[in-house]
């Protein structure tokens, strides 16, 4: 027999699934709005310079017989928009210091060696997936003055149809320069989470001792 009692039971039990459900999709979408990836200064080294070779491969460059030196790794990810939906058509353009800690670029007066193996930078566009993908190398870190050492960090510039540009950078966990780094520590704590990324072991299906880091990127849509 249905009672009166059953009938309430039925109702709470349907509201704790609505309420559950809502909880779930909020923590969704905050967890996205939360995720908005923070921006960081372009840097002084935006590549001006056009190269042949500006594939998703920076470890070593078309035509050259050499590979990069320094340790080898993967950075990989998923262009998002705020609810978490992959972004297709996203253009990522990375660039970067070489293993000593080098720019090809005319503003790097660092004195530092240049390695003629390596494509300082490089583009990648994603598919349906929002996924993008680089080979490169652990940068070196170099001096930008009054004793403030920059850690190894890429530089990325991300835009998609749509969507604000992002200009930003990825640095790497454990890293004892990341929490001097002025660049770094001017972004809020919460955000500084954000662009740090462990790298470790890539797996069977990458390249023997190379390791990956996982630097998922949400833009802002223009409204
Ligand atoms: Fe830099």
């Amino acid at each position: 027999m249905y009672t009166r009692r059953d009938a309430f039971k039925k109702m709470a039990v349907a509201a704790g699934t609505f309420a559950a459900a809502s909880s779930a999709i909020a923590a969704v979408t905050d967890a996205c709005f939360s995720a908005r990836t923070p921006p960081q200064s372009e840097g002084p080294f935006y590549p001006v310079n056009d190269q042949l070779d500006k594939d998703t491969d920076l470890t070593q460059v078309t035509g050259g017989l050499g590979k990069a030196k320094g340790q080898m790794i993967f950075v990989t990810g998923t262009i998002l928009d705020q609810n978490c939906r992959p972004i297709k058509g996203a253009r990522i353009e990375i660039w970067q210091a070489c293993e000593s800690g080098r720019y090809n670029h005319p503003n790097d007066e660092s004195g530092l060696p240049l390695d003629r193996n390596f494509q300082y930078w490089g583009i990648a566009h994603t598919g349906t997936d929002g996924k993008y993908i680089f080979k490169t190398i652990k940068p070196g870190s170099y001096p930008a003055g009054s004793g403030w050492i920059r850690p190894p960090h890429i530089h990325y510039k991300v835009s998609a149809l749509g969507f604000h540009e992002l200009t930003t950078q990825l640095y790497f966990s454990g890293d004892p320069l990341n929490d001097k780094d002025l660049i770094l520590k001017a972004l809020p704590s919460a955000d500084q989470k954000k662009v740090v990324v462990p790298l470790s072991p890539a797996g069977p299906e990458f390249n023997p001792n190379s390791l990956l880091g996982d630097f998922s990127i949400t833009l802002q849509r223009v409204v």
